[in-house]
């Protein structure tokens, strides 16, 4: 099996990180240069990464987290946050690259698409973060550690902890860092036909 289809199949999310593992910078920088290749339509790249080191920072999420272990205990606990307004922000940065002809083009289109529209303009950010969430999971795979996605929090508070601007989502945690002990084992996989279906619904 290539490494990337073991990685997709042996990941599991970890309830217990070793709270004495320091992730050394140069690895979680590149951990996040490759959650940063995570596709976003027209390339607005509308995700925010806050990595959350500080101790008395994690105890006050922790607390607003229903007191989860994993929050103080991985290494590095990183906030997944949507720029809901990224869209709007210069957007002629994220074309920087291409052809002049290509960029206008694009800023066109990017502004087009999202004017007026809140709905899509937070669905975006959402989606994008969630393709980030899973390639920062697959990279640290990569470097031999493990992660838990995590939503079970209050997100208000962690708001007012992390001082989010008022543009900005957060979409969920990405807690990092080695694993304590093995998982237990899984809950329970649907079968394929539950929840693939060919051509459109029955
Ligand atoms: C969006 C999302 C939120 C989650 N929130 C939590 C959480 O707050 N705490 C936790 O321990 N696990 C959380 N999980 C992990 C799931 O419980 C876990 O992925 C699921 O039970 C399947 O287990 P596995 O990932 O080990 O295969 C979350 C997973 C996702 C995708």
């Amino acid at each position: 099996m290539s490494e990337i289809l073991q990685a997709i199949a042996s990941r599991r999310a970890t309830k217990h990180f070793d709270p004495e593992y320091r992730i050394a910078d140069a690895d979680l920088t590149a951990i996040l240069e490759a959650a940063r290749r995570a596709p976003t339509a027209f390339n607005i790249q509308n995700y925010r990464f806050l990595v959350v080191r500080d101790a008395e920072q994690r105890r006050r999420i922790r607390a607003a987290a229903w007191d989860q272990p994993q929050v103080e205990e991985c290494s590095a606990l990183i906030v997944m946050c949507a720029d809901i307004k990224a869209w709007e922000k210069d957007p002629a940065r994220y074309w920087k690259d291409a052809p002049e002809a290509v960029r206008d083009g694009y800023v066109g289109m990017i502004r087009s698409y999202y004017e007026g529209r809140e709905q899509v303009q937070r669905d975006e950010g959402f989606r994008s973060c969630g393709l980030a969430a899973y390639a920062l999971m697959m990279a640290a795979s990569a470097y031999g550690l493990q992660t838990c996605p995590m939503d079970g929090f209050d997100f208000d508070r962690v708001g007012e902890i992390i001082n989010l601007p008022s543009d900005h989502e957060i979409v969920m945690f990405v807690a990092l860092g080695r694993e304590a002990s093995a998982p237990r084992p899984r809950g329970g996989v649907l079968p394929l036909d539950a929840v693939v279906q060919y051509d459109s619904f029955a």
